[in-house]
């Protein structure tokens, strides 16, 4: 019991210590369009996702702190000057993909930290001036692809630190349009491309300081004819992007002085219409060119321009796909001096002889997506070769000499073709080679292929094959792969020590037959495993045991574990064994592997799980204790499993949960208490359920839209699935305010009772106002008793004596001569000793407190009379307040108890107290007196225990 309690108290300081230090208000919370994206590091940047929301308008609820906001492919139509008010900490904005026709005049004053505007694909038609005012850490603005035909001169002028400009796409006419862009300080990179030049001649720009430009890409700008650069405004020119100019009318080129473009390294054409002659002239007055780009340019190509091209002693890369010319590489005897070549897309079916073996500097060859049927002979002697791509050809067989004198290729790519067998010395001489892409094949084996090397390979994609067998030892010359993927649909079995050799292996993606008999014990670096269950879509009972064979992954840090297709559950018998070596274990994911919640100890070895994900998984029995052995958790998804409540989240004390996923369950009521157990919880994922709207969810729904801690994402897409007549509706459209019509009628009901309480208070100011202004002299008998007791006065009278007028008789005739004349005691009697002209209540008080006692001759007439019964409870406040007996209580005749009844205040006393009766006393009137002497001859400290005479004990 008290180890419980204990326990108990541990959790809660755990739990509170976690809200200390998780607290983070300003990071998350649901917004009504957009998400932030999640983020395993808590302090990194805060970025916020609105692609394609629908959204209209800017939304209103950015965080002020995030430093990116994608709002890309929406229906905005306008920026308002408000929009992006205080988000001083943005850096990037995009903007790609609405309808932008209108932005306000410094809509992005407040956004000094931007760097990156992205706003293509818009509908803009001006740059007015101050329309990037506040802009000046902007490096990047991209325009591309609107409908811009003017740009004001000082549009450019907020814009510092504007390095690219993107004007793609537009409907700019003269160069002089972008004369406030070239006067950009910083200006690196403009593209201009597909706008309505039909001529661009540097000496209609007027530039006080030659340009920085170093990138300038025009390409498309179909109608341009004239292309000319006679003034030096360009000194760092290096490369320049011609595709698709002059296509339609030809180009003229005009640079009459060849050191305008010393710079130029760089070159792009495509599909260009420029005179054969005039193309090669610039071609020959390029003295830096080393990149070039001739894109559909067969028809130059035809005439000979290679050639030319090929004696440009500078060119190292050269471009030339889409250029179909089976020919094609008859034409590049002569360039032997490029290191560079891409031939890819060019409808070729084999190079022909004695094309490229003299390209002895060639280090990177593409053939990407042509028609080869065979590795070229014409490639086996360029031993510098050290990038070659075939994919996407129609490569059947790999022979022994395909690469034999490549020693030097570190990346080969054979994904894509039809390649069948492989014969065991296909890779023999690739001592260097690192990455081999066979992806995407028809292998059904690897026979000896990988059985000596290559032995520096690191990484091997093997999957998409047909393979069905992985034999013994298939991959054991590999003893320097780190990553393999052998996924294969086609898996029917994997013999034990299949995977001998590969000792610095990390990465593996595999298939297993559900009937595997391979142990994974040599791979004992793996850190990243991968396995697919086959199943062949039918029900199938896997190998009892089969778990065994993941006892030796001590290294292993993410496990998944996938099965496709039916299958009656994985007999992990004694479920903790599994992932008993796992250690260092920091990810697993189950799906479709549990046929129901895994047993509580699974994880009892795995303290450092950080992400867990179990889908498809019957999990309306989920254990809580599950998730007691690994307190780290941080990234939860249990989607696709039946779960139908979160109470178990009450007792899993998921201290450092911080992502939760539960799509597609059958959660209707959320009980939003359970998310005070995840107290770092940020981002929270209930896509898909079938959720009542009514009122047990109002508090969900008004903890999603009020918590400042926990981001529900995509709550604008959660639906109502029942009641009926909700159906189609938004749960978070649900009016939440007709479920607090209960606490509407409680607010009724208080306000009625104030105004009764109103009502009644003056109606008892109005009736009992007396008793009211006693109370409050009763207050002042207070303060006079404490003035008094302060100023320890005397007493002048022994005794006030209290009586009602019909009895004056009696005190005057039978007290007085006794107590006065016989027994000598100084009495206070109103009629003769209280001070004319004083407020009667005044006169009381005084009496009272300047007696020692107080004697109450108590008769009908007497309880009835106000005053007298006034008198006894300002001596009786006397009595509790001094705790002093000053009260004598005598009783004239008998008044049975029923009759005090109503002087509540007097039958308190009698009960309390005992008393004096002078109808009891009877003949013996002496004793009577003598006892009233006694009385007031006592201390006094209260007696209540003496008894003075003998009465009637009250009721
Ligand atoms: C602008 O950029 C500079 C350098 O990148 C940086 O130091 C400065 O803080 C930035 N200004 C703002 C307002 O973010
Ligand atoms: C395991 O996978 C993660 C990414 O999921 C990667 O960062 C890590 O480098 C991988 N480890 C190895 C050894 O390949
Ligand atoms: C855990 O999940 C997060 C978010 O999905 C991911 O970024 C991270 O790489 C995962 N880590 C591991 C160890 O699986
Ligand atoms: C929600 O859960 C708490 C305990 O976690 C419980 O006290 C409360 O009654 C539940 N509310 C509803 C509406 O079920």
């Amino acid at each position: 019991m008290g180890c419980l309690s204990s326990n108990l108290t541990k959790r809660r300081l755990v739990l509170l210590l976690s809200l200390l230090l998780h607290l983070n208000p300003s990071l998350a919370y649901s917004l009504k369009n957009c998400n932030i994206e999640y983020s395993q590091d808590p302090l990194a940047d805060v970025v916020l996702d609105c692609v394609q929301h629908k959204v209209v308008t800017v939304p209103d609820d950015i965080p002020r702190d995030v430093s990116s906001v994608k709002l890309d492919n929406n229906l905005i139509e306008q920026i308002n000057r408000k929009d992006f008010g205080n988000l001083s900490k943005l850096r990037f904005l995009g903007l790609n993909f609405n309808y932008i026709a209108h932005i306000d005049d410094e809509s992005f004053i407040h956004l000094t930290s931007l760097t990156i505007l992205h706003m293509h694909f818009n509908k803009l038609t001006k740059l007015t001036g101050n329309l990037f005012r506040g802009l000046s850490n902007l490096t990047m603005l991209d325009l591309g692809l609107n409908e811009i035909q003017f740009i004001h001169k000082s549009a450019f002028s907020f814009l510092p630190s504007l390095q690219t400009v993107i004007l793609y796409n537009n409907k700019l006419q003269q160069a002089a349009d972008i004369q406030p862009v070239l006067q950009l300080p910083h200006l690196q990179k403009l593209v201009i491309g597909s706008n309505l030049f039909t001529s661009f001649h540097t000496k209609d720009l007027l530039l006080n300081v030659p340009s920085g430009l170093q990138v300038l890409d025009i390409s498309y700008n179909v109608k341009l004819e004239n292309f000319s650069i006679t003034t030096p405004i360009f000194p760092h020119l290096e490369m320049i992007d011609f595709s698709g100019c002059g296509e339609h009318t030809g180009l003229n080129w005009d640079i009459p002085d060849k050191n305008l473009l010393r710079n130029i390294i760089q070159l792009y054409f495509n599909l260009a219409l420029i005179p054969f002659k005039d193309f090669q002239k610039v071609l020959e007055s390029l003295d830096s060119l080393m990149h070039l780009r001739l894109n559909n340019m067969e028809k130059l190509i035809t005439k000979g321009l290679l050639a030319t091209v090929c004696k440009i002693p500078t060119l190292r890369r050269l471009e030339l796909y889409y250029n179909h010319d089976a020919n094609l590489s008859a034409k590049l005897v002569t360039c032997s001096q490029l290191s560079d070549l891409d031939l890819s897309t060019t409808h070729m079916t084999e190079l022909s002889n004695g094309s490229i073996r003299s390209m002895q500097r060639l280090r990177s060859l593409n053939l990407e997506v042509n028609f080869l049927t065979n590795v070229p002979g014409e490639i086996r002697s360029l031993s510098s070769l050290t990038i070659l791509n075939l994919s996407d050809n129609l490569l059947s067989t790999l022979g022994c000499e395909d690469f034999m004198n490549m020693k030097h290729l570190t990346h080969l790519d054979l994904s894509k073709n039809r390649i069948a067998t492989l014969d065991g010395c296909a890779f023999e001489n690739l001592n260097d080679l690192k990455v081999l892409d066979l992806s995407d094949n028809l292998l059904w084996t690897f026979g000896d292929a990988f059985k000596t090397g290559p032995p520096m390979l690191e990484f091997l994609d093997l999957s998409k094959n047909f393979v069905s067998l992985l034999e013994r030892g298939d991959f054991q010359g590999l003893g320097s792969l780190t990553y393999l993927d052998v996924v294969s649909k086609k898996i029917g079995r994997v013999k034990h020590k299949a995977f001998e050799g590969l000792m610095n292996l990390g990465n593996l993606r595999v298939s297993l037959p559900l009937e595997y008999e391979n142990n994974f014990r040599e791979l004992q670096q793996l850190e990243n495993l991968t396995v697919y269950f086959n199943t062949d879509g039918i029900f199938k009972s896997p190998l009892e045991n089969d778990h065994k064979s993941f006892y030796h992954l001590k290294s292993l840090k993410v496990f998944t574990l996938i099965c496709e297709g039916y299958h009656f559950g994985f007999p992990f018998d004694v479920p903790m064994y599994m992932f008993q070596a796992m250690k260092h274990l920091e990810g697993f994911t189950a799906d479709n592997v549990y046929i129901a919640a895994p047993d509580r100890n699974t994880f009892q070895y795995n303290p450092q799980l950080k992400n867990l994900t179990i889908r498809e998984t019957d999990l309306s029995d989920l254990d809580p204790e599950l998730f007691l052995p690994i307190p780290n958790l941080q990234v939860l998804d249990l989607s696709y499993s039946k779960l139908s409540s979160l109470d178990f989240l009450a007792e899993a004390d998921l201290y450092e949960l911080r992502h939760l996923t539960l799509t597609n369950n059958e959660l209707t009521v959320i009980n939003e208490t359970v998310f005070h157990y995840l107290p770092a919880l940020i981002y929270l994922d209930l896509d898909n359920n079938p959720f009542i709207c009514d009122c047990s969810n109002a508090g969900f729904i008004q903890w999603v839209k009020s918590n400042n801690q926990t981001q529900v994402v995509n709550t604008y897409k959660y639906m109502c699935s029942f009641p009926v007549a909700e159906q189609g509706n938004k749960l978070l459209d649900f009016d939440i305010q007709s479920c607090w019509m209960d606490y509407g009628f409680l607010c009724f009901i208080t306000s009625t009772c104030l105004v009764v309480l109103t009502l009644l208070s003056s109606f008892i100011y109005h009736f009992l106002r007396w008793q009211l202004a006693y109370a409050f002299h009763l207050f002042l008998a207070f303060l006079y008793d404490s003035r008094k007791r302060r100023k320890g006065a005397p007493h002048r009278y022994d005794a006030f004596i209290s009586y009602n007028v019909h009895d004056e008789d009696w005190v005057y005739r039978e007290m007085l001569p006794v107590l006065e004349g016989e027994q000598g005691w100084t009495l206070c009697l109103h009629h003769r000793d209280f001070q004319p002209g004083k407020p009667i209540i005044e006169n009381i008080t005084d009496a009272i407190y300047s007696s020692r006692k107080t004697i109450c001759v108590i008769s009908r007439h007497y309880l009835q009379s106000e005053w007298c019964s006034r008198e006894i409870q300002m001596a009786s406040f006397r009595l509790f307040d001094e705790q002093k007996d000053v009260l004598i209580l005598l009783f004239l005749e008998e008044i049975p108890a029923r009759q005090l009844s109503p002087y509540y205040r007097m039958r308190k006393l009698v009960k309390r107290r005992t008393y004096l009766s002078w109808p009891q006393a009877g003949q013996h009137t002496g004793v009577f007196w003598q006892n009233v002497r006694r009385a007031l001859e006592t201390g006094d400290a209260p007696t209540e225990t003496t008894d003075p005479l003998t009465g009637p004990a009250g009721c």
